[in-house]
């Protein structure tokens, strides 16, 4: 499973990507207003930082609700680097452009999914990645990972192309079942990454381990 972190903070981006296991970005316009980036020259410029720091894909989400403005805005996107992918909203007009940019050879991101339904009429569109959201359906008490579970077993039917991009995964149990479910990616906050390195065994082990080998060379030299 790839890892993408979902943030446009570039001291945590700095941070996955220094762990070396981190294989891509997500970004969203809430993430970035939260980083206050502002302007559409700055947010370009974001982004082709953000390129600069991780080599892998980048989601840069459109504005636009209409085709038109939507393709416009993704093209002008997909210039700033080669690993910008365009992410689309799962509307009407969203899936029309997914369908637009794939026949041009771009990469998508279709956003805001929470049915299997829209997950396959991303697929059917040529989306690059599917982004069901599973920490916002366990907010209204619908099972998120049972989606991932369904559209995994819907794209597999059909050998659909189609990457399931986990989203708005929450924390790192999230991270598991996203594996055991067969998510192709997921995307966290930083927190949710590094609580998979925590086990007390493993502290305890190393401490002792480092108390012994201390104890053993104690006297030399
Ligand atoms: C990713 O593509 C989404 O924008 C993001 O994961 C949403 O997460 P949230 O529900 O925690 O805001």
């Amino acid at each position: 499973m790839k890892f993408f972190i979902d943030t446009a903070n570039l001291d945590q981006i700095i941070q996955a990507q220094s762990l070396g296991i981190l294989d891509g970005v997500t970004t969203n316009p809430s993430l970035m207003a939260k980083e206050g980036i502002k302007g559409e020259q700055n947010i370009k410029a974001h982004y082709k930082q953000i390129c600069q720091i991780v080599n892998g894909p980048v989601s840069a989400e459109v504005i636009s609700t209409d085709f038109e403005g939507i393709a416009r805005e993704g093209e002008a996107l997909a210039e700033i680097d080669p690993n910008i992918v365009i992410k689309v909203p799962m509307i009407p007009e969203g899936v029309r452009a997914i369908k637009y940019f794939s026949t041009k050879g771009l990469k998508t991101n279709c956003t805001l999914v929470f049915s299997a339904g829209q997950a396959l009429l991303a697929a059917k569109a040529g989306a690059t990645y599917v982004s069901p959201f599973i920490g916002r359906l366990d907010d209204i008490s619908y099972d998120g990972l049972q989606l991932i579970e369904q559209i995994r077993l819907i794209y597999d039917n059909y050998g659909f192309g189609t990457q399931i991009l986990a989203a708005s995964v929450r924390h790192t149990l999230h991270i598991i079942k996203c594996a055991e479910a067969g998510a192709d990616v997921m995307t966290g906050p930083l927190s949710s990454i590094m609580g998979l390195f925590n086990h007390p065994l493993t502290d305890i082990g190393l401490k002792k381990f480092l108390e012994d080998y201390h104890k053993s060379q104690q006297g030399i030299g």
